[in-house]
């Protein structure tokens, strides 16, 4: 069985998507496949997100709330960040290590419990290519409601190699989740959502992130 079948218990073909019920396992196979650069690749994401102290942040498929602990201190003290993932394992994961000004709550990115605009920044970090592939539109538009006018978008995708062999190694090990390319995956999804699209580009161990607004009239 390969890592991408223990990560992912529903989630043997890319389009349907599925959750990921193992944190513990995540978090291991997280740290081997940064090669050890995780917290300085994450980072330079919460960085590139742009989040500023006092900000209303909302982590889309936030996982074991990795990402949302590095965003929590930038915030602080007034703001906050908001953590949603559709596996309950891994909100609780989060929740027991969640700083002061973090929350979390088991929802989908396709339709999210949340009132609309009432976030500065939204960040998604490896999590679109887990929603089905019939509802990522759906996810786009509802990242768009939440967000303020004027609010900004990260999206944070995997970039599969380029090298043939390589990538199906890494297909073969990872699973569904590296099959695809973040062009392939989003296609026109966060223009077709009503965002702006700012500008795109790749991080180091295979990532490709796009940075969008949500225009402000
Ligand atoms: C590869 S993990 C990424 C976690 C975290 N964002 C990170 O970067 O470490 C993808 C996450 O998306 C979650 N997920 C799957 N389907 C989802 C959905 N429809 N809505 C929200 N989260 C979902 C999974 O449970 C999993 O925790």
């Amino acid at each position: 069985m390969g890592l991408g079948k223990l990560l992912h218990d529903h989630a043997e073909h890319a389009d349907v998507g599925g959750t990921i019920d193992h944190p513990r396992a995540y978090e291991l196979a997280a740290e081997i496949g940064f090669l050890g650069r995780r917290r300085e690749i994450f980072t330079r994401l919460a960085a590139l997100s742009g989040v500023r102290p006092g900000d209303r942040v909302l982590d889309v498929g936030c996982g074991t709330g990795y990402l949302t602990r590095i965003l929590a201190p930038i915030v602080s003290p007034a703001g906050r960040v908001t953590g949603v993932d559709a596996s309950a394992p891994m909100v609780e994961h989060a929740r027991r290590r969640a700083p002061g000004n973090c929350s979390y709550q088991v929802g989908e990115g396709q339709a999210l419990d949340l009132p609309d605009a009432g976030f500065d920044v939204v960040v998604s970090s490896l999590a679109v290519h887990h929603i089905p592939a019939a509802e990522r539109g759906a996810a786009l538009r509802e990242m768009f409601r939440v967000l303020r006018p004027g609010g900004r978008l990260l999206i944070a995708e995997f970039r599969p190699p380029t090298n043939h062999l390589l990538a199906q190694l890494v297909g073969m090990v990872s699973g569904p989740a590296m099959r695809h390319s973040p062009h392939d995956l989003l296609g026109d999804l966060i223009p077709a959502a009503g965002f702006h699209v700012q500008d795109e580009g790749d991080l180091p161990v295979m990532l490709s992130y796009v940075r969008a607004l949500r225009p402000s009239t």
